[in-house]
């Protein structure tokens, strides 16, 4: 195995909240990739290079050594299953919660309760925790119209401020769990490249611990 090492990043929240971490283990991309079409980029850092993926598949680069490390939300990873990685730091990064939702004034449900979310595993280990039997709507975004029109009674989707629930006349009703998204890294790859992973997520850890200082 080389030395260079990928990392797995998303654009958006994910970019944009960990490249200040980054910038604080001296690896500033070169180029913005919310500017460009490209995939894959070069760092400032010489063996340090980083593919632009969904969020959602951040943990099958990194299970699959496509990637030796990346960062995922803890839903994605929860849905994903933790096998291949290794989950080493909470970035405490794209804060947010794991929610069952619910019209505000909802109706009477007849029949088996229908969940539309794109959490299917999540939700399926939830409802059979609780000893509920669920039928699940599988849907990829836009969760929040599913009570709307008729499809789903319920969804369970990530909320943060609440306004998109709020603009479609739902409310939160119980808490799955509270997310934040992890630096995860492939396992061969920590044994293999441990010389320049290990700095790495030292110099993360005390990034995440500096910015957690400034914001008390
Ligand atoms: P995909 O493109 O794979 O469907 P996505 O559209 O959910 O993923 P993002 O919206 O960039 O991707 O979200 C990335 C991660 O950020 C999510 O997995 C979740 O952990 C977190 N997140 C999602 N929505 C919010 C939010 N409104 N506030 C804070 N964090 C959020
Ligand atoms: C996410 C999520 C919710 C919303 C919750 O969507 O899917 O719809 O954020 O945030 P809120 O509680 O602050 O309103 P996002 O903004 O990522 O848009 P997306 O549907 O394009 O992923």
């Amino acid at each position: 195995m080389s030395e260079k090492l990928t990392l797995a990043l998303s654009k958006g929240r994910i970019l944009k909240d960990t490249m200040p971490l980054l910038d604080a283990a001296g690896i500033r991309l070169l180029e913005d990739p919310e500017r460009s079409r490209k995939l894959i980029f070069d760092t400032s850092h010489p063996n340090v290079q980083i593919v632009i993926i969904r969020a959602s598949d951040v943990p099958t680069f990194v299970e699959h050594g496509a990637a030796d490390i990346g960062v995922a939300g803890k839903d994605v990873l929860m849905e994903h299953g933790a096998q291949g990685l290794y989950e080493l730091l909470d970035l405490e990064i794209a804060r947010c919660k794991l929610m069952v939702a619910a019209p505000v004034n909802p109706p009477e449900v007849r029949g088996r309760l229908k969940v539309a979310t794109k959490f299917l595993n999540i939700t399926r280990d939830y409802y059979a925790a609780k000893g509920e039997q669920v039928e699940l709507v599988k849907l990829y975004g836009s969760m929040e119209l599913a009570p709307l029109v008729g499809l789903a009674h319920r969804i369970v989707d990530v909320v943060d401020t609440g306004n998109t629930l709020r603009a479609n006349g739902l409310e939160p009703i119980e808490l799955i769990g509270h997310v934040t998204s992890r630096l995860v890294v492939n396992k061969a790859s920590m044994k293999m490249k441990h010389s320049i992973i290990r700095p790495l997520i030292d110099q993360l850890g005390e990034a995440v611990a500096a910015r957690r200082k400034g914001a008390a």
